[in-house]
Formats: structure tokens, C-alpha cells, sequence
């Protein structure tokens, strides 16, 4: 215990600018040092014999901190630990750890997505980042590498049927507790509480960084070798990256839901599609964007749609829909699966064989469409409760197949609060090496998950992000950092 304890303070003395910060830095790794859990890790992770202890103390410690304690900051920790025991690693994160892992996929945590075994498939899936992860990237550590990360820790995933891979368990602690048991066993050292809100590099090459306690109102100032970025999309994070030379691409929301103005449409909530192609045009948008067309499942909320194929709308459109003021028309086909000639013969034999037959209860069932959509489209039509379909003019039964090939929403805003899974912009990937997620611009300075100008559609794609880049980065530091000491290994191994 006295020996890590000699091993962070040495640490500290080179890592603290001022004489007033190496009392208050060191108090505070003092208690780190001295809470329970934490004395277990430290002890446990330093694999040292008391023989090399002093030329270890001689030996220049090299720290690594990491920006935020989501899942890139984590595992990348875990990573830098495990290709580097001699690293020091420290993950200052301002609120709680792996909070966005704990409530993801509605408590589940959607891990990854088992269905893209093609990485060309997997980066498609990228609105912002498809052309740039095309190379390397998934290569180094993809969805498979990930999956096999957890299933060796002890977390048995499934893999559901669109792909989305979740924990047996459905629960997202699982994931959570699997992480941060890692991090401690080796050794990496997670705080809480604190925000890095200032960064500056030195002459030297080294990370100035000023760490703010908010409910102490206390200032520490850490001096780091490494330094990783995996703030997520807060601005503090952005703000970080400017000040060591970066420059940040404009933040906007992506993946949320469409308002739609629409009472009788709305009257519907909770009914599902399981198949439509919805498809955004947009005013400024003359050109025409494939993945401005989607297929797949909708769903009617009480304020507009969502659903998987709106939300990767809404994430291909991210930044036209933005500066539209997130206005625009959305047509959708309700039965793709079906011509518009076929559709009106099936229409026109079901009035046929059924003419006594009261419309409104009496839907083709091949359409497969739910009653109270059906109702929906009939009042669209001005076709009454009691209309027979005996009654129902050629013209109208046209206008039906119409609607239901051709229906068009006007979107009026996005859904609010809570629907915004994720943000687009961030770092540009053009400023990042992707093959080791060092900054172009600065030395030992990397980023890796939603910081960067990434995001992916739903399930389970932004994780994979994260995990990827957190990987990538953690390698590169471990092996940099020991590449660093391997000479003073060598001097200890003489010993
Ligand atoms: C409700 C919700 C559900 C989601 N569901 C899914 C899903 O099912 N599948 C999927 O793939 N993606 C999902 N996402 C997106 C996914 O959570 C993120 O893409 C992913 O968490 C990004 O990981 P990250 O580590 O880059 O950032 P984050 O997980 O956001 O972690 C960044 C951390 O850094 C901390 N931090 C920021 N600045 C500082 C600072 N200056 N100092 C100290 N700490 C700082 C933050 O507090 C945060 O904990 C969901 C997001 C939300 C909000
Ligand atoms: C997990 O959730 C899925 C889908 O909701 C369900 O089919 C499965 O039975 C659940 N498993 C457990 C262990 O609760
Ligand atoms: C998930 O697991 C945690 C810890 O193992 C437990 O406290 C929590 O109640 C579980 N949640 C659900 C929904 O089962
Ligand atoms: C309506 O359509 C049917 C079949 O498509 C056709 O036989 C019939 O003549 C049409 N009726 C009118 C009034 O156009
Ligand atoms: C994650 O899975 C849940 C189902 O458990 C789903 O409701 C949610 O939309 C999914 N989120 C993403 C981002 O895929």
C-alpha cells in the first residue's frame, strides 16, 4: 500500500503546476487512495516487486487522462491499462459513469449490431462518418471483437432478429458493472464528480489540465502525457478540443421522432407498421438523396411518427432538417410491397365479392393494414362510417390506392426532449489519424465515440463507435506509453 501510494505521489509531483494545487491535488488522490474499494485496485493492479521500487521511483510515471467516463472513455481506459500496466490512467468523468450505457435501449442497452459481418455494410450505417469508416476502423475492432470483449467478461449477449445485440440478462448493469469491475481490477482510476474545463499544452509536449470540483469549488491542475477526449456531445468536450487547436463542425440533434400536426393521425398512437418507405423531401433539397428514402417499421405517436425508419430520416437528414427549421413533407408508402395497378384490382374485386359489406369494417386483409388505420384513410377519402362498399365509386376506390402508395405528412418540428439519442458534428474525422485516433493537429492527443463528427442510426451503431474508437485510441496510447518505458523496464530487469 505504501509503494502505490509513493507511485501516485511521485505521479503527482510531476503532474501538478503550482505549490497550493500539490496539497489539494494530493489530498485528493489521498482519499482516492485511502477509500475502500479503491485501495483494493491500486494495491492488486501494480504488479511490482518491493525490489524495484526504487529505480520505479526514478523512473518518469506517465499519466494518461481520459475526458469523461462514457463508454469510449471506458473502454478505452481499460485498454491503455491493459497494453500499458505501467500506465497510469485516470478517467475524470463529471457526473456518473456509463450513464448513457445504464439507460440505453430502454434499460437494455443495445450493445452493438450483430448484422453487419461486412464493414463496407457496417459504416453505411454512419449518416456522418460512412465515406471515413469504410478503412481501418471496424477493421481493428469491430462489433465481432466487441461482442467477444463481453461474452470473455462474463456478459452473455443475443443477438434479436433486425441485429440489435442486447445482454440475456436485459438489463443494461450487466454491461455497466462488467466495465467498471474491469477498469478497477486493473488498475485504471475512475472519479467522479469532476470536470476538466480547461486544457492547454505545453512546450514540453504535456496536457495542462484544470479539473473543477463543482460542489467544493475547488480547482486541481493535472499535468498529463496522454490526454483522451471522450466526452460524448458536450460542449465542455468541444470546447476542450478548440482550445488545443481543433476545430468543431456545428452540433445538431439527430435521431428523434416528427412532430406532425395531424389530430386524426394522432388519434392512432401506438399503431405500428411494420413495413413503409417513407421518404423526406425538403424545400432547400433539390437533389435527390437516397437516404432521404427509407423502408422499414413506423410507428404513430401522439405527436407524429417515429419509429426505426423516421429515426434514420431523421439522422440521414440531421442537418438539412436543421436548417429547414425541421419543416417538410413526408410521403409514405404504406404498401410497398404492393404496385398501384395491383392495389387497385385488389380494392376493386374486394368491393366485388363483398359489396354489402360496411367499408369501415371491411378491410382487403392481404393489405394487412389495423382497423383504425384503415378508418384513418377511408375519412381521408370522405368514405363514411356506413358507406357500402357496393356504394364506393371507381374514382374513390383510385383515391384509396393513392393515399396508401402516396400519403403525405406535413412535419412541422421534431419530437422534444428525450427522443435525441444522439448529435451530429464534433470533431472533424479529417483533423484524427482513424488508425490510431491521434489528433492531426497535437501530439498524444486522441478522441475517440460521439465527440468526434460520428453518428450512426439506431441499434446499437453509436456504441460501436464508441467501443471502436475507445479501443483504437487505448491501444495506441498503451503502446506508445510502452514503448516509453521499455527502457526503463530494461533498467529494472538488469536490476
Ligand atoms: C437515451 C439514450 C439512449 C441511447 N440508446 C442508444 C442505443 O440503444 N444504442 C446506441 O448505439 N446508442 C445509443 N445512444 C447513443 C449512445 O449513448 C452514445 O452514442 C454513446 O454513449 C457515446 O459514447 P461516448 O462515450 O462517446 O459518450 P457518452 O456516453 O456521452 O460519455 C461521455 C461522458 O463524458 C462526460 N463528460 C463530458 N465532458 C466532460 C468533462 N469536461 N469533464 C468530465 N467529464 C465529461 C459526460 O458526463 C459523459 O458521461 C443513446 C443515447 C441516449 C441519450
Ligand atoms: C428479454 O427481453 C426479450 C424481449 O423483450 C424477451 O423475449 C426475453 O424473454 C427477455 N429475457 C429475459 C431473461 O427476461
Ligand atoms: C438490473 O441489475 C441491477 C444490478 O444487478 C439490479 O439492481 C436491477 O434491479 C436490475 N434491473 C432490472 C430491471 O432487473
Ligand atoms: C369500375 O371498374 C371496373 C373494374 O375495374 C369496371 O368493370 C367498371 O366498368 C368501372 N365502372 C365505371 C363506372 O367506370
Ligand atoms: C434499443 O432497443 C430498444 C428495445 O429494447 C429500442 O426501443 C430502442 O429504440 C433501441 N435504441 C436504439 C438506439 O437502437
Amino acid at each position: 500500500m505504501s509503494f502505490s501510494l509513493a507511485r501516485f505521489f511521485l505521479h503527482l509531483r510531476l503532474g501538478v503546476s503550482s505549490n497550493t494545487a500539490t496539497t489539494r491535488t494530493r489530498k485528493s488522490f489521498g482519499y482516492l487512495l485511502l477509500a475502500p474499494k479503491a485501495t483494493k485496485f491500486t494495491t492488486t493492479a501494480i504488479h511490482k516487486d518491493k525490489s524495484q521500487k526504487s529505480s520505479e521511483e526514478e523512473e518518469e510515471e506517465k499519466l494518461l487522462v481520459v475526458v469523461g467516463g462514457g463508454a469510449a472513455g471506458v473502454y478505452g481506459a481499460i485498454r491503455a491499462k491493459t497494453v500499458a500496466p505501467n500506465l497510469n490512467v485516470l478517467v475524470i468523468e463529471k457526473g456518473k459513469l456509463l450513464s448513457k450505457v445504464k439507460i440505453s435501449g430502454g434499460g437494455r442497452c443495445n450493445v452493438t449490431n450483430g448484422h453487419c459481418a461486412d464493414n463496407l455494410v457496417l459504416a453505411d450505417h454512419y449518416p456522418r462518418g460512412n465515406k471515413e469508416l469504410r478503412g481501418s476502423f471496424f477493421n481493428m475492432h469491430g462489433p465481432v471483437d466487441t461482442m467477444s470483449w463481453f461474452v470473455d467478461r462474463g456478459v452473455e449477449l443475443k443477438i434479436e432478429d433486425d441485429g440489435r445485440v442486447f445482454p440475456v440478462s436485459n438489463n443494461s448493469s450487466s454491461v455497466v458493472d462488467c466495465l467498471i469491475s474491469e477498469a478497477k481490477c486493473r488498475g485504471v482510476s475512475l472519479q467522479t464528480g469532476k470536470a476538466v474545463t480547461g486544457a492547454s499544452a505545453s512546450a514540453s509536449g504535456k496536457f495542462l489540465l484544470k479539473v473543477e470540483k463543482r460542489t467544493l469549488n475547488s480547482v486541481e491542475h493535472v499535468e498529463a502525457d496522454y490526454l483522451l477526449i471522450a466526452s460524448g456531445s458536450s460542449l465542455q468536450g468541444h470546447s476542450l478540443a478548440l482550445r488545443l487547436g481543433h476545430s468543431i463542425i456545428d452540433p445538431v440533434p439527430s435521431l428523434f421522432t416528427f412532430k406532425i400536426e395531424d389530430s386524426q393521425l394522432t388519434a392512432l398512437s401506438g399503431v405500428t407498421f411494420s413495413k413503409v418507405v417513407a421518404k423526406l423531401k425538403l424545400e432547400d433539397v433539390q437533389r435527390n438523396i437516397p437516404q432521404l428514402t427509407q423502408v422499414g417499421p413506423m410507428l404513430v405517436t401522439h405527436w407524429g411518427l417515429s419509429g426505426p425508419a423516421i429515426l434514420r430520416l431523421s439522422a440521414w437528414g440531421a442537418r438539412y432538417l436543421y436548417s429547414s427549421g425541421y419543416k417538410g413533407k413526408l410521403i409514405v408508402d404504406f404498401v410497398p410491397d404492393l404496385h398501384i395497378e395491383d392495389l387497385k384490382s385488389m380494392l376493386s374485386q374486394h368491393k366485388n365479392r363483398f359489396p354489402k359489406q360496411k367499408v369501415h369494417n371491411s378491410c382487403p386483409t392481404e393489405l394487412g393494414l389495423v382497423k383504425r388505420f384503415w378508418k384513418y384513410i377511408l375519412d381521408h377519402e370522405g368514405l363514411v362510417g356506413d358507406t357500402l362498399w357496393a356504394s364506393v365509386s371507381n374514382n374513390s376506390l383510385v383515391s384509396v390506392a393513392r393515399l396508401l402508395k402516396h400519403c403525405t405528412f406535413e412535419v412541422k418540428g421534431k419530437g422534444q426532449f428525450k427522443d435525441e439519442f444522439v448529435t451530429a458534428g464534433g470533431v472533424p474525422l479529417s483533423e484524427i489519424h482513424l488508425n490510431t485516433m491521434e489528433s492531426r493537429i497535437q501530439p498524444n492527443l486522441y478522441f475517440a465515440g460521439e465527440v468526434l463528427n460520428v453518428d450512426g442510426v439506431t441499434g446499437g451503431f453509436n456504441f460501436q463507435n464508441a467501443w471502436s474508437g475507445g479501443y483504437i485510441a487505448g491501444t495506441s496510447i498503451g503502446r506508445l506509453a510502452g514503448n516509453a518505458n521499455l527502457e526503463g523496464a530494461i533498467r529494472v530487469n538488469r536490476v
